[in-house]
Formats: C-alpha cells, sequence, structure tokens
C-alpha cells in the first residue's frame, strides 16, 4: 500500500486505480556499485546579474531585512539547509568584466564602475564578502577569473591574494583587510564563454591564452585550486576537442553550458507559467537531450584523456523563458515543470557521473532557474529547490547500476519521450536511494522495484507534485507546491510503487 501525506495538491492521487497487471519494472543491481557522483554535481551558480546578488541575497549590514554582515538570514539560512555543496561566482558573463581590486577594502571606499555593458556594479560584494557568504553556508568556491577585460597578471594577483598563507604583500593586503587565514579555493576557472561574451575567441587561441594564464598563477602547492578551462555551448564539440588535445595536464575540467528553452527557439523561448501541455512536454524532451550532448563531449573526452583526468563540467544549465514583465534581469517564475527538469538533468549527471564531476545550475537567487526568489523583505522557495533538497542524499553518493523494463512512454504530437525515468545510488548514511520520474501529466504510473543483493522490506521518502503543470509558489502563497511524504512496504522482496502523474519521487528503502 502506497501512502502519501499532506497537501491537498496530492489528494486526487492517492485514490489513483489498482496497481496495472504490466508494471514498469526497475532491478537495480546493490552489488556492483559504480563511481561516486560528486558532490559538485549538485553545485550552484551566482553572478552579479539583475537581483540574483544584490537584493536577492546582499541587502547590506544596514538594511532593515535581517541579515549577517550583510547576507539575508532568510536566504542563507535555506541555502544552508539545502547542503550546497558548491558556488561559482561572480560570472558568467560578468567574470570577463569584473575587476577584483574594486571589491576589496573598506566598502565605503569601493567604486561604483560600470563594467561593459553590465548595470552599475557597487562593489559592495567582493571576494571577502564572497567567501563569508560560502562559509556560513558551508560551500565550497568556485571562483571564475577574468580573460576577456583583464590581464595574466591581474589574474594572478588575485588567486595569490586568496590564497597565499603569509609572507608576500597581497596575504598582507588581505590580512589588512580583514583575512589573516587565506581563503579556500576549491576550483577556479579561466574566463566564461571565450567563444561570446568572453571575447569572441577561437578555441586555438583560447587555449594559449589559458596556458599563458595557468602558468602563471601562484599559489601554495597543498592548497591550489583546481582549474577550470571554459568551452563550449551545447553539442557543438569543438572546444572540447581542442581543449582535451592542447590542456592535457593542465585542467581538471572542460566546461559546456546547455540551457533548456522550451521551444528550443531563443527568440521565442516560451513562457515561464500558463503553458500549454505542449510546451510541457517539449521542455522535458529538450531538457532530455542533455544526455546526448553529455555523450557527445564524453566521446571526445575518452579519444584525448582515457585516463579520464579531465572531467566535463556543466558549469551552466537549467530553464530559460522568455522574460516578458520579469522583476529583474532574467528573473523567471519557478513551476512544477522546472522541478522536472532538475530531475532528469541529475540523473543524466548521474548516469555519467565517471565524467561528470561538477555542474552548477543557473542560477541560485532570483536568476533563471532559481532556488529561491525574493520580493524586498519577502522569500519563497521554489519546486527546484525542492527538488535540490529531495535529491541531496545523491551528493557522493556511489551510483548503482538500474535496468529499466516496459518502460511507458508519453507522447503528445510529434513528441515521445520515455514515461519514467530512476537513478539510484547508495548514500553515505548507507542506504540505497531511488529516485523517480514521471513525465505524464495525466497519468500516474506503477513501478515495481526489486534489488539484487539486498532485501528490501519497504521504502520511504518524499513526493513532489501538484495539480497544475505550472504550479508554483508566490509571494502571497509561498506553501503552494513543497514535498509531501511518501511510504511504501514490500512484499516477497518487492516494491509495488504508484508514482503520481508529472511527479519526482525519491525514497530511501529499507533493508
Ligand atoms: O546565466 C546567464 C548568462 O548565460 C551567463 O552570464 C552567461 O555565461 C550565459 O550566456
Amino acid at each position: 500500500m502506497n501512502t502519501i501525506k499532506h497537501g491537498l495538491a496530492v489528494l486526487g492521487l492517492i485514490a489513483a486505480p489498482a496497481f496495472a497487471a504490466n508494471p514498469v519494472s526497475i532491478h537495480i543491481d546493490a552489488g556492483k556499485p559504480g563511481p561516486v557522483i560528486n558532490k559538485y554535481v549538485y553545485g550552484q551558480f551566482a553572478e552579479h546579474l539583475g537581483t540574483g546578488v544584490y537584493e536577492g541575497m546582499w541587502v547590506g549590514p544596514k538594511s532593515n531585512i535581517p541579515n549577517t554582515r550583510g547576507w539575508r538570514n532568510d536566504v542563507v539560512g535555506a541555502l544552508k539547509e539545502l547542503h550546497v555543496p558548491l558556488v561559482r561566482w561572480p560570472g558568467g558573463c560578468f567574470a570577463d568584466v569584473y575587476h577584483w581590486r574594486d571589491g576589496i577594502g573598506p566598502q565605503d571606499k569601493r567604486p561604483s564602475n560600470v563594467y561593459g555593458n553590465h548595470v552599475e556594479e557597487i562593489n559592495a560584494v567582493g571576494t571577502h564578502e564572497f567567501f563569508d557568504l560560502i562559509e556560513m553556508m558551508g560551500a565550497d568556491a568556485y571562483v571564475n577569473g577574468n580573460v576577456g577585460t583583464g590581464s595574466v597578471q591581474e589574474m594572478s594577483d588575485w588567486v595569490e591574494y586568496m590564497t597565499s598563507d603569509g609572507g608576500s604583500p597581497l596575504a598582507r593586503l588581505r590580512a589588512q583587510n580583514g583575512r589573516e587565514k587565506p581563503f579556500k579555493v576549491a576550483y577556479f576557472g579561466v574566463g566564461n564563454e571565450l567563444w561570446g561574451c568572453g571575447g569572441n575567441m577561437k578555441p586555438d587561441y583560447y587555449a594559449n591564452l589559458y596556458s599563458n594564464y595557468e602558468h602563471f598563477l601562484r599559489a601554495p602547492e597543498t592548497s591550489r585550486p583546481k582549474m577550470i578551462a571554459s568551452g563550449g555551448s551545447g553539442f557543438d564539440t569543438t572546444w572540447t576537442q581542442v581543449l582535451s588535445k592542447e590542456l592535457k595536464g593542465r585542467t581538471t575540467g572542460i566546461t559546456v553550458h546547455q540551457y533548456t528553452v522550451p521551444t528550443g527557439n531563443w527568440d521565442v523561448k516560451g513562457k515561464d507559467l500558463g503553458f500549454k501541455e505542449g510546451e510541457w512536454i517539449s521542455t522535458l524532451a529538450n531538457a532530455l537531450k542533455m544526455d546526448q550532448l553529455v555523450k557527445d563531449h564524453v566521446a571526445v573526452l575518452d579519444k584525448n584523456d582515457p585516463e579520464k583526468k579531465i572531467g566535463l563540467m556543466v558549469d551552466e544549465w537549467g530553464t530559460w523563458y522568455d522574460e516578458a514583465g520579469a522583476r529583474s534581469a532574467l528573473f523567471q517564475q519557478n513551476s512544477l515543470r522546472d522541478a522536472l527538469v532538475a530531475a532528469l538533468n541529475f540523473h543524466i549527471f548521474h548516469e555519467h557521473a565517471e565524467r561528470v564531476t561538477l555542474t552548477t545550475i543557473a542560477q541560485m537567487v532570483n536568476v533563471l532557474q532559481a532556488m529561491i526568489l525574493t520580493d524586498k523583505e519577502k522569500m519563497v522557495l521554489t519546486p527546484t529547490y525542492y527538488a535540490f533538497q529531495m535529491y541531496a542524499p545523491f551528493q557522493d553518493a556511489r551510483s548503482l547500476p538500474l535496468a529499466i523494463k516496459d518502460n511507458t512512454r508519453y507522447a503528445l504530437g510529434a513528441v515521445n519521450i520515455p514515461g519514467v525515468s530512476a537513478s539510484a545510488a547508495r548514500a553515505k548514511d548507507g542506504k540505497v536511494y531511488l529516485a523517480l520520474v514521471n513525465t505524464d501529466p495525466n497519468k500516474a504510473v506503477d513501478v515495481a522495484v526489486d534489488v539484487d543483493g539486498t532485501k528490501v522490506h519497504g521504502a520511504a521518502g518524499k513526493v513532489l507534485t501538484s495539480a497544475a503543470m505550472d504550479a508554483h509558489n508566490t509571494f502571497q502563497d509561498p506553501q503552494v507546491i513543497k514535498p509531501a511524504a511518501f511510504s511504501v512496504r514490500a512484499a516477497g522482496g518487492r516494491l509495488s510503487i504508484k508514482v503520481p502523474a508529472k511527479a519526482i519521487m525519491v525514497v530511501a528503502l529499507e533493508e
């Protein structure tokens, strides 16, 4: 018997019909663990863009909104609970116009600048403030350096400023600015989208530049950040091809950016809310393209880097809708559909855990597919926040092979996608977790689960669904959609799970 607790939104789904004669079968092989799913796959991106940093997270120490040294307490608290493992900052395109020296020293003495074609940057949030934020959150840093309008010297100085453990003038300057101990920079990115906003370059030219920048970066041997080379976009593997050949031994990862646009057309992308079923299915179908994209890039890496020293890092992904009427740049609402997009991407990243060692969703607050939306003193958690929360046990878990038999198909018009997507792993707490997505917005699906190598007595966890495809939380009504408790008992070592229509579910198996 399946039990879903709480939530008027899911009541109708509890009364689903009896279990089907031919359920979708999922077989997990717990005896043959695969690669570890790097916790950094669950990374986030915070760019100085729109209200992503200023207003959304930073309100300044004098604000009436409760804050700690300028960072909103409500937002930091919610992010801390999400166990965000890594934050990429300060961009994005912003990284290639940002000059770090403007963001250190007394805040009232920092310049206010318009960098490139970006809006005014007040520089209240600089290096020290960023580290204050992530240290409060318990996250690691992925700092993105400036190639486009910076210099080798400027980047080298920044890394030295952050990481040097004393004895250098830059370490002394850091101490003078209030931080004796070095900052821990887990990853350092050399530029962003060099083929576009980062400088309209060709990959060979960037490969040379990267080597030059990387060569001069000064950091203590024991705390040298892992270096990331900025790669291409979408299915074009040219950048991965060139960089993986040219930068062997000099990089731990090559990035790729891939956004999910409902219509697939960047001129008319599709709306965040009030969409029809045609855009539900096309969005999910476009999200699923991540699998082929990863395969294409991994094939190139497998050829050029058979030792598997270079990770594929999807450091910008997520939904991107039309901006009409947005309260700030790239602000969009976030609905149940976004949660499914996130979950489908997680399954793809788990599947390629050996190569996909880091990803950062775009973005953390108020920009694109955000975890959190704010309006002055108000804050709401989005369905994407809940997806990340439900999947937290997959961070640093050991992936488990899983086979799906007799899967359903969900089709509308010419679009046809798998009905069920699933992923399993043994988490650090020792339990086996199973994640399920039902892409069909109209029909619940019966799933039979059996596990090789262990006897299952039941499963318990959370389900996220709602009556509307675009169910979302608003500042007026922030509890419209949130996860509900779910549990099921096994019979004969097999679990029979009814997954509601348009749902994601994560359960821990009771062995
Ligand atoms: O995430 C928003 C923008 O999208 C980033 O600044 C840029 O890298 C990408 O084009």
